[in-house]
């Protein structure tokens, strides 16, 4: 046939006709295969130019059916990163702390002190557990429930594992033995850090943040009727605030609805003796505010032990 006929109207042939259908369908299904679903148009799929009912933009507009659309993938977590763990941190008895998070949840979910001292035992959560001897938690049965929180171990604490046995300990003892007429086992003495700083330097930051979750649980779970920060640091954590040991001591402050009275560290005292005399004056007011009597003999100005 030429094409001039058919070109003007001339019948078509049946047969032609019927694979230039077959030949139409086959293109349509493998345009279909290779963009892996409907085309275009087609019904129930919403293509480039199937635009959602109702305004685009703005107050009140749907975001568009995500009918159809390739999920994404959900991210993988990274192996190995550090602070990316799914697995459920380690209870106190399934392993040590490793992090400052670890800590948290350990000291949160320590039951009785028994627990909290076995989670500081065995806690790797800073860099002082490479150089500690011992970990260094609590001392006395706390009757006068007075608690005295100092810094840190230094090196005969890191000795024994007892807190306050070095020189500023004996002094300590002397104010609670000569002074407040109690036997050393009258009251608590605990740390800020469990763990000695190398050459007594003072704790840093880090370590301070790190390490006060067990602290802090020891005080919620021993409950002592007043607390005596000795020293700066240890005001500072108790009172949690930033200051100068001057603006601090010398008052009583009231914190989670316990009295707090700050008074000198007693490594400070050897230093300057001259203020023994001030450091006296506030275990008094302590004594006083806790309704512990305060023996006669040394209640005078200037008989500091
Ligand atoms: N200094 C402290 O702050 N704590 C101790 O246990 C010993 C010395
Ligand atoms: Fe753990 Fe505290 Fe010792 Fe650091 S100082 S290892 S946080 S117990």
């Amino acid at each position: 046939m030429d094409r001039d006929k058919r070109d003007e109207g001339a019948e078509p042939d049946p047969n032609e006709e019927l694979l230039r259908l077959a030949r139409g369908i086959r293109g349509h299904v493998k345009r279909r295969k290779r963009l892996g679903g409907a085309l275009p148009g087609e019904v129930g799929t919403p293509g480039p130019a199937a635009k959602p009912a109702g305004p685009a933009s703005g107050a009140g507009a749907k975001p568009p059916p995500a009918a159809g659309r390739p999920t994404a993938p959900l991210p993988t977590p990274k192996p190995g990163r550090p602070g990316a763990r799914s697995e459920p941190r380690p209870t106190v008895g399934e392993g040590p702390a490793r992090d400052a998070a670890d800590v948290k949840a350990q000291a949160a979910a320590a039951r009785d002190l028994d627990e909290v001292r076995r989670g500081v035992a065995q806690c790797t959560a800073c860099e002082l557990c490479a150089t500690r001897t011992n970990t260094v938690f609590l001392d006395g049965k706390g009757h006068s429930g007075l608690m005295f929180v100092g810094e840190a171990p230094g090196a005969e604490e890191d000795k024994t594992g007892v807190p306050f046995v070095g020189r500023a300990g004996q002094l300590l003892t002397d104010i609670v033995t000569k002074g407040m007429g109690l036997d050393r086992r009258d009251v608590w003495i605990a740390n800020v850090l469990k763990c000695r700083p190398p050459e007594n330097r003072d704790p840093t930051p880090d370590e301070k943040a790190t390490c006060t979750p067990w602290l802090d649980r020891q005080i919620e779970l021993l409950e002592p009727r007043i607390l005596v920060p000795l020293g700066r640091h240890a005001s500072m954590h108790v009172l949690g605030i930033t200051a100068a040991m001057n603006a601090m001591r010398g008052r009583v402050h009231t914190i989670a609805g316990r009295p707090v009275v700050p008074t000198f560290h007693p490594a400070y005292l050897l230093r300057n003796p001259a203020d023994k005399k001030e450091c006296w004056k506030d275990i008094q007011v302590a004594m006083q505010t806790a309704g512990i009597p305060i023996p006669k003999r040394e209640a005078g100005p200037g008989s500091a032990p």
